[in-house]
């Protein structure tokens, strides 16, 4: 066999859930990090505003109102003990990501700054903390840079720009990866022991996304091929600040800064749907709230957006009817100085992509698809568990937002994402290595890459008349017009038939270049074969959910339905069909109560 490879432990993807278990699992056993891009350009980088930790650096803040923020945020979805136990690890996550050298933006004291996100309160009065430590609005992407260098430090093995296509098991353990080397083409086999998925979202299903081209759902697609089933596929979460069209992140932390939403009439509206919290209620009622004024038709000259106004004159006028001030209580006068040094990367892509500058325009936007709550079931140590009982799949191991612990549930705070990778892919490395101790390696069959070389190898020699191109147009049109914000079954089933038809047509595709190198037609055909298969399980969840609960809004059921839905849905491949399952919520602390916004 040519080009075999042989690790303890075997990473694929290298953002910020792939390095830290990349960093954790080399401590203790020799360790190799795949990844289809150069690490870091990893989507962990677009995230923005902050990592959320109850450090209490400006406030009053607790480990235990983080939980509850999370549970409730989760619409009570989240499993609460791996909630409470990331709450209760996301202040010594964020020092140690501090020691390691991350530059986080500074209090007057010198301690690490906090801003206050959505859905983060103080529980007592209600009123937003600052909980997210940030560093500017670049958090993810120094993150992403301060575990590279750690992770070259500790002499991690790195394969870059090698495609995952598949995962290798003899019998029912694990036994590796394969993937492919896009410079050259080569088929190559990892050889571990343990494997962690760390492949982020699939956010691409949609048309107007925050995520990267890279988010095609591939560690999801390909554990779903073997049988693994897929958790709370239905709750994706649709960021309310994308740049109008182009769906590019406008961090949250804007908000946080005193930013308003300003609909087509020049009114400020969220107060009318989150009296409490306003501007900085947690994402799913603030994506409905936008949703709603556009198609009420008060979006801005009767288009599909509205404005975000971080305009210092706006900021402070609304600053005074709400009561905010600075930390000491002293009067909140945000400056032009400010905004430019707390949010310079958003006030570059305004500029870049809009020509419009933050500090004297207004910004628009509309919802943009941004993060997968569901994914590849683990339990709270990344360990991967296959089904209602918890069953744990021998060597395999998931984290980040390919991962469902679960402890987003049905809506995710700003800022758990970056806490959940950190946690969660360094449990999960732990894990990983400590089983490669134990564990022999597994006996490759003779030829481990026979299958999936072949099903990789028939892209490449179809002739069919079906474009790449289209069908992806086609698949992520249907997805966001009607597995969207808001959700009924006619638009539901419309988008399943879809997603099917294509999945028929997806057989007689076409690639024209036949070259081994950088073949990028190549892989965006088998990345699209892998969001199909995901969207598929997307659209099937979200039509067999009758209820309403965090960001899984339904036209047709509008109530949350604790007597029939309080359940993670599980989904199976069968022999080519899909399987619906449940599995009970971890509940320990909070009985779920109704939502007050
Ligand atoms: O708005 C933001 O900065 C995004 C953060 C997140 O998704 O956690």
């Amino acid at each position: 066999m040519a080009n075999v490879h042989q690790f303890d432990v075997v990473v694929v993807g290298a953002g910020g859930a792939g390095l830290m278990a990349g960093l954790y699992a080399s401590r203790n056993a020799k360790t190799a990090v795949i990844s289809k891009l150069y690490p870091t350009r990893s989507h962990t980088g677009a995230a923005q505003g902050g990592i959320s930790a109850a450090l209490g650096n400006y406030e009053e803040d607790k480990p235990e109102w983080h939980m509850y923020d999370t549970v409730k945020g989760s619409d009570y979805l989240g499993d609460q003990d791996a909630i409470e136990f990331m709450c209760n690890e996301a202040i010594d996550a964020v020092l140690e990501l501090e020691h390691m050298g991350l530059p986080f933006d500074r209090t007057p004291e010198g301690r690490i700054s906090q801003r206050p996100f959505g859905g983060h309160t103080n529980n007592e009065t209600g009123k937003p903390v600052r909980r997210a430590a940030h560093a500017a609005d670049r958090t993810g992407h120094m993150i992403l840079q301060t575990l590279y260098q750690q992770c070259l430090k500790n002499n991690v093995n790195f394969f870059d720009e090698y495609q995952a296509l598949d995962f290798i098991t003899v019998n029912g353990k694990t036994a590796g990866v394969m993937a492919v080397n896009i410079a050259t083409g080569e088929l190559h086999t990892i050889h571990a022991k343990s494997v962690i998925f760390a492949t982020g979202g699939h956010g691409r299903i949609f048309e107007v996304t925050s995520n990267a081209y890279a988010y095609t759902g591939d560690g999801a697609a390909i554990l779903l091929r073997h049988g693994i089933p897929l958790e709370d596929m239905e709750f994706f979460q649709f960021h309310p600040t994308g740049i109008y069209k182009l769906g590019i992140l406008i961090t949250e932390g804007v908000r946080g800064e005193g930013g308003v939403l300003i609909n087509g009439k020049g009114e400020r509206f969220m107060p009318k749907y989150a009296p409490t919290v306003k501007d900085l209620a947690s994402r799913d009622v603030v994506s409905r709230a936008i949703y709603t004024e556009i198609k009420e038709g008060r979006g801005v000259n009767g288009k599909n957006y509205v404005y975000l106004d971080i305009r210092p004159e706006t900021v402070n006028k609304f600053a005074v009817e709400d009561g905010r001030t600075n930390p000491d209580g002293s009067k909140y006068n945000l400056t032009a100085e400010q905004v430019l040094q707390k949010l310079p990367d958003i006030i570059d892509f305004c500029r870049v992509y809009l020509g419009i500058d933050p500090v004297t325009q207004m910004m628009p936007i509309q919802p943009t698809a941004h993060y997968t709550m569901g994914g590849i079931p683990t339990n709270k140590y990344g360990q991967v568990v296959i089904d209602d009982k918890n069953t744990v799949f021998p060597g395999l191991y998931a984290a980040g937002e390919c991962a469902c612990v679960s402890v987003h549930g049905g809506n995710r705070l700003g800022t758990n994402s970056l806490l959940d990778l950190v946690v969660f892919g360094k449990h999960a490395g732990l894990k990983a290595a400590e089983y490669a101790k134990t564990a022999d390696f597994e006996k490759l069959p003779d030829n481990p890459l026979a299958e999936s070389q072949a099903r990789f190898e028939s892209l490449k020699n179809g002739s069919g008349k079906e474009n790449v191109f289209n069908l992806s147009t086609e698949l992520k049109n249907a997805m966001f017009n009607d597995v969207g914000i808001y959700r009924n079954e006619k638009d539901m089933q419309s988008a399943l038939n879809k997603v099917r038809e294509l999945k028929a047509r997806f057989k007689d595709v076409a690639v024209k270049d036949t070259g081994k190198v950088f073949n990028t037609e190549l892989l965006n055909a088998w990345e699209l074969g892998n969001l199909l298969d995901v969207a598929e399980v997307v659209a099937m969840s979200a039509l067999n959910r009758k209820e309403s609960r965090g960001g899984h809004s339904r036209e047709d059921f509008p109530e949350r339905d604790d007597k029939n839905w309080l359940k993670h849905t599980l989904v199976w491949n069968k022999d080519g069909k899909l399987e619906i399952g449940y599995k009970a919520v971890t509940i320990t602390k909070y009985q779920p109560k109704a939502r007050v916004y």
